[in-house]
């Protein structure tokens, strides 16, 4: 099996005030110590900038939460790819379920947006994951596999490095319903494989991970040490640097 990194990356949502984001970023950083473990943190859009200074110097990564798939024009309100590189971001998330159930966004929409991102140079964490009514009639596989294929169509197998899978069933989101250890691992194994079908079996070994949903520092140990699970895309928990440390702890 690949020696894969652990990745633990913070979604802050739209929470955090201009202050809160910079002290959380930098309570993040100086706590972090030697720890080996990828590190990232996805706070507002309007806060990037700010946060990017404070980490600048730092292991810790920088995540937008959202993107725009064109690289400027008539879009009120959206950012570019190339408008988050600017402002120091690695990263942007694609996918989110809020995004995708909130505000519509289809796989063939984030599909765009992936192409986008990675044409631009950012890394992306695409998030997948199922409704609590299509886990309950045993859907989550076929919901998985779909948009897998619909949110990465044309992604080439080079551009896969660039790629972190997030899954998170959407029941377990901001619920504290967390998914069990063993339910985390049987998802993460079917998207493995999924990749590897789409993709050959080097791709699947290399490509990280995360599970999201109602990780907290109690229950991180379990879910992070599932042989398939490697990191978490966390939301309450990373909002206390306390806690969201101790995540990163538990996944070392
Ligand atoms: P919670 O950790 O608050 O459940 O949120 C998970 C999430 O949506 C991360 O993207």
């Amino acid at each position: 099996m690949a020696l894969r990194p652990k990745f633990v990356a913070g979604n802050w949502k739209m929470y955090t005030t201009l202050g809160g984001a910079k002290e959380l970023a930098a309570a993040i950083a100086s706590g972090l110590g030697d720890s080996r473990t990828m590190v990232a943190v996805c706070p507002p859009t309007l806060w990037l900038s700010a946060v990017a200074d404070v980490l600048k110097g730092t292991s810790v990564l920088l995540g937008a939460q959202n993107c725009h798939f064109e690289k400027e024009g008539a879009y009120t309100g959206e950012s570019s790819p190339q408008m988050l590189l600017e402002v120091g971001c690695q990263y942007t998330i694609v996918g989110h379920s809020e995004r995708r159930h909130g505000f519509g966004e289809t796989d063939a929409f984030l599909n765009k947006k992936a192409h986008a991102a990675l044409s631009a140079g950012l890394k992306i964490i695409f998030c997948i994951g199922e409704l609590l009514s299509e886990r309950e009639t045993a859907q989550t596989e076929s919901v998985l596999n779909t948009q897998l294929i619909g949110g990465l169509a044309g992604i080439t197998a080079e551009q896969m490095k660039h790629v972190v899978i997030a899954y998170e069933p959407v029941w377990a989101i901001g619920t504290g319903k967390v998914a069990t250890p063993q339910q985390a691992q049987d998802a993460h194994a079917y998207v493995r494989r999924t990749i590897a079908g789409m993709y050959g079996e080097n791709v699947a070994a290399a490509l990280l991970i995360q599970y999201g949903g109602s990780v907290k520092p109690d229950n991180a140990a379990t879910l992070l040490h599932q042989p398939d699970v490697d990191g978490a895309l966390v939301g309450g928990a990373s909002l206390k640097a306390d806690s969201f440390l101790a995540i990163v702890r538990a996944a070392g």
